[in-house]
């Protein structure tokens, strides 16, 4: 396959309508991690494109919006059927742009996928209320609209499931969507977006903006007209956003870095654990923020629990994402590779010990062999530092008290993984897991039809499931008096 043939890589933005150059004729490249090799261009515009995308959507807003919701469902679920129609090539634009092996880019043209149909089918269950009066003339009514135009900030980790998650609930509510994705991987939304035009997604009602990330927030933030933020990324910029959106008072949803625990206990099943381990940590290069962070294992089985661990990391196979035989692809940049090795550097000098990987691999610069350290402790960085690539970092506890205490010992609440055969332990960690998300005897736990999301330093709202459309409608509240 070959990028520039194929008819949904786009080299322009799409804002109000139209496929459009930046305004002052400037681009950006953008290039394959695994290469390092230019694959394309994009605009780079600014706030003046921006404007012009939320003056077209909220022109267009009307009409979106008194369309029946299934007049909305039945595009969104052409969009799906397009979506899955054209898997091999969105998967292909998205392992060029963000590294990671073919076979799970297309695991996540298939999860993205699958938001849009779980959305198409919720935009027809929006209910209200009847709530009874306390005055025998009136009736009181409960119904839910659309928020308005939704500005959605997109990582580069899952360019085309982070899109979709909050693309197709806002669509299915009747808003308008401008969506930023990331600068690395602007190619991936340019595609999905085309489908969506194809679906019959109203033009206007559907831009993807590429360009200055500061100076398109900033005619987001400064508009009354957009009322809706939602973003995944990191924490620190996470509260920025959540400051700036402020000003006009946005509802905002924020989904940022975890530091999660993958707990295992004495009477776990430890093949399954290690199969769970293996999914947790090594998707997509340890680059999700639902990745183990820490491993803590009970003292019993310990030695049996890193020794399996070990024997399934040393079989991984590192290197581009486009050959078919490899698990784990490139990190997306030189930042990514140096956080790892500075967590590395820092637990070793502490006195963990390596067991396996702990450099770069030999392929290039944002290659790192997947790695084991073993004997870590609270002092050190990774016990409290999300490192967002393939270290995984194992703890030693002796109780299930000193492992609720480790585990909960951080400022992020996001995903958690326990592992036990007892059913009165997992009822307890499920409830007193201080996380937004628990996986019991289960390493993979993102689908569509669950609410993903995070307390405390790890966000604000939840995506995908029956919840995931509240966050873009308000509740509207209407007392019909005068009716005796
Ligand atoms: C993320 O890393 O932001 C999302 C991961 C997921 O959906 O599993």
């Amino acid at each position: 396959m070959q990028l520039n043939q194929l008819k949904i890589f786009h080299e322009q933005a799409f804002i109000a309508g139209k496929w459009c150059d930046a305004q002052n004729q400037q681009s950006t490249a953008i290039i394959n991690p695994a290469t390092m090799q230019i694959i394309g261009h994009v605009p780079n515009m600014g706030k003046a494109e921006a404007e012009i995308a939320i003056q077209a959507a909220k022109q267009a807003y009307p009409e979106w919006k008194a369309k029946t919701a299934k007049e909305r469902s039945i595009i969104l679920k052409k969009w799906n059927d397009l979506l899955l129609e054209h898997l091999d090539e969105l998967a292909f634009i998205l392992t060029s742009e963000q590294g990671k092996p073919l076979s799970e880019a297309q695991g996540e043209i298939r999860y993205a996928a699958s938001f849009v149909e779980w959305f198409a089918e919720e935009a027809k269950r929006t209910y209200g209320d009847v709530i009874p009066s306390p005055d025998s003339d009136a009736q009181i009514i409960v119904t839910k609209q659309p928020i308005g135009i939704v500005a959605a900030i997109t990582p580069w980790n899952f360019p085309a499931a982070m899109i979709t998650r909050k693309v197709a609930p806002a669509l299915a509510a009747g808003c308008p969507c401008i969506v930023k994705p990331a600068p690395e991987t602007p190619f991936t939304a340019l595609a999905m977006l085309d489908l969506a035009i194809q679906a019959g997604v109203p033009a206007e009602i559907f831009s993807v903006i590429t360009g200055d990330a500061i100076q398109i927030g900033d005619a987001f933030f400064e508009s009354n007209d957009v009322r809706k933020l939602t973003f995944t990324g990191s924490t620190p910029v996470g509260k920025l956003l959540l400051e700036k959106s402020a000003k006009t008072m946005k509802k905002v949803s924020l989904e940022l870095g975890g530091n999660a625990p993958f707990i295992i206990f004495n009477d776990a099943n430890i093949d399954a654990a290690v199969e769970g381990a293996l999914a947790a940590k090594f998707r997509n290069a340890g680059q999700t923020c639902v990745c183990v962070n820490r491993f803590l294992v009970q003292a019993g089985v310990y030695d049996q629990f890193i020794a399996k661990f070990k024997e399934r990391i040393q079989k991984f196979s590192v290197g581009s994402g486009l050959e078919p035989i490899h698990d784990i692809g490139p990190l997306i940049n030189k930042n990514a590779i140096s956080k790892v090795k500075a967590h590395i550097q820092d637990a070793v000098e502490k006195g963990a010990k390596l067991i396996v990987g702990g450099k770069g691999h030999c392929l290039g610069e944002l290659f790192f062999e997947p790695t084991l350290i073993i004997d870590v402790t609270t002092e050190m960085d990774v016990a409290t530092q999300e490192t967002f690539g393939p270290l995984a970092a194992i703890f030693k506890f002796e109780d299930e008290k000193q492992a609720l205490e480790m585990a909960n010992a951080t400022e992020f609440g996001l995903a958690s993984y326990c592992y036990t055969n007892d059913l009165g332990r997992a009822w307890r960690m499920s409830q007193q897991l201080e996380y937004g998300m628990v996986g019991i005897n289960k390493g993979l736990i993102s689908n569509e039809v669950s609410p993903f999301g995070g307390i405390k330093s790890s966000g604000l709202g939840r995506e995908g499931s029956k919840y995931g459309i509240e966050d873009y409608m308000e509740i509207k509240y209407t007392m019909f008096g005068g009716l005796k």
